[in-house]
């Protein structure tokens, strides 16, 4: 089964190709990701309509160039799959009617992907991970604790009644003058910080809910700042180590509730694992926490590589591969799953992963990036 995918829903246009041996392991052929962090960061953040164009410029070379490096051509893929949602909506309807355009030109089966599905199922492609396990997606956009039990089976345990994590470093760094995107520069600056010097809040902190929250610390932190100001490099970096500790702190005792409500679920499970996804994910002060919560719960932790942890389109085109395996498994015609005519499906700003659970005030504000 060997499946293109496209991913526009923010930022980063890509295509890749991807394919899966009967065995169930996949390999990427190709992976081609094209960043628009250049045409954004003179505004500190995404702008849609610049978005929007800009992936309208780049996809067609783009696909063509996944289809190059995966050394086939466009019959040679069984499936196309491109994200539908959620995302910013202009993004969303370049890659979408691109995949749909191709697939109708090829007489190709057409698979509409979550894009949190994407980041939800990436860890079955990296390390070949069996049903269930934990994710925890830590992005600019999004900030959840998801329980994946199956394919298009998810139960969101916990997820930010206020500000995604990304996003919090992103306007930590605003206010304190580093450039964007704030998480990198956040994590370099807190290397020659000392992280005690200022106290700083660990928002929800000892609470039974699952949730996070993290526009307490942000505020804790514009606060500080001004206290203080002007703000030498010290200050800075000391700001950033205060801030980073706290996010790690806080990370750690929401999660370990979620660990422990894992365990009861799947008490016979006997190691299980704790994947983490999402830009956010590269930070290594938060992956020494999270590797430590998972030494002490028994559990194991599993960070894709980085590359496949942010923003990209092997993860679309392996949902796509995992979605149209199990069409082929239930006999059903590819091209008109479960959910009627792929090819009518239209984009969507806002899809949750776990339709069950109600939407929380305040949550995915920026709604933009996952
Ligand atoms: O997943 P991603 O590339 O894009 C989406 O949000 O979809 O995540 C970007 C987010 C940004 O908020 C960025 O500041 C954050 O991930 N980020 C980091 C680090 N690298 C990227 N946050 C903390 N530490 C990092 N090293
Ligand atoms: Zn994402």
């Amino acid at each position: 089964m060997r499946v293109l995918g496209i991913e526009t829903s923010c930022d980063e246009t890509a295509a890749a190709i991807v394919e899966r041996d009967e065995n169930g392991h996949g390999t990427i052929l190709s992976n081609v990701v094209l960043s628009q962090i250049a045409e954004h960061e003179p505004y500190g953040g995404v702008v849609p309509e610049i978005a929007a164009r800009a992936h309208v410029e780049a996809l067609d070379r783009l696909v063509k160039q996944a289809l190059a490096e995966a050394n086939c051509e466009l019959g040679d893929v069984d499936a196309i799959a491109a994200t539908a949602g959620p995302g910013l909506i202009g993004g969303l309807i370049v890659g979408l009617m691109t995949g749909k355009a191709l697939a109708l030109a090829e007489k190709k089966p057409f698979y509409a992907i979550n894009h949190l599905e994407g980041h939800a199922l990436t860890a079955r492609l990296t390390d070949g991970l069996s049903y269930p396990y934990l994710l925890l997606l830590v992005s600019g956009g999004h900030t959840q604790m998801v329980l994946v039990r199956g394919l298009g089976d998810y139960t969101r345990l916990g997820t930010t009644i206020d500000d995604a994590l990304g996003e919090a470093f992103d306007k930590t760094a605003k206010l304190l003058g580093l450039p964007y995107p704030g998480g990198p520069a956040v994590e370099q600056a807190a290397l020659k910080g000392d992280p005690k010097r200022f106290s700083l809040p660990r928002p929800l902190k000892g609470e039974a809910r699952l949730d996070f929250s993290f526009s307490g610390l942000k505020t804790a932190v514009r606060q500080t700042a001004t206290e203080i100001a002007p703000l030498s490099e010290q200050d800075v970096a000391d700001i950033c180590a205060g801030f980073q500790l706290a996010v790690a702190d806080t990370l750690s005792d929401r999660v370990s509730r979620s660990l422990k409500r894992f365990r009861q679920e799947y008490p016979d499970k006997p190691m299980p694992e704790l994947v983490v996804a999402g830009g956010v994910a590269a930070n290594k002060a938060l992956r020494a926490a999270l590797q430590g919560l998972c030494d002490r719960y028994g559990f194991r932790f599993v960070a894709p590589p980085h590359n496949l942890c942010t923003d990209n389109a092997a993860m679309i085109a392996w949902a796509g591969v995992e979605r149209a395996c199990q069409d082929k498994e239930f006999d059903q015609d590819e091209s008109f799953g479960k959910n009627g005519d792929p090819l009518d499906i239209a984009p969507r700003s806002r899809w949750p992963l776990d339709q069950k659970s109600a939407p929380l005030i305040g949550t995915g504000r920026r709604g933009a990036k996952a």
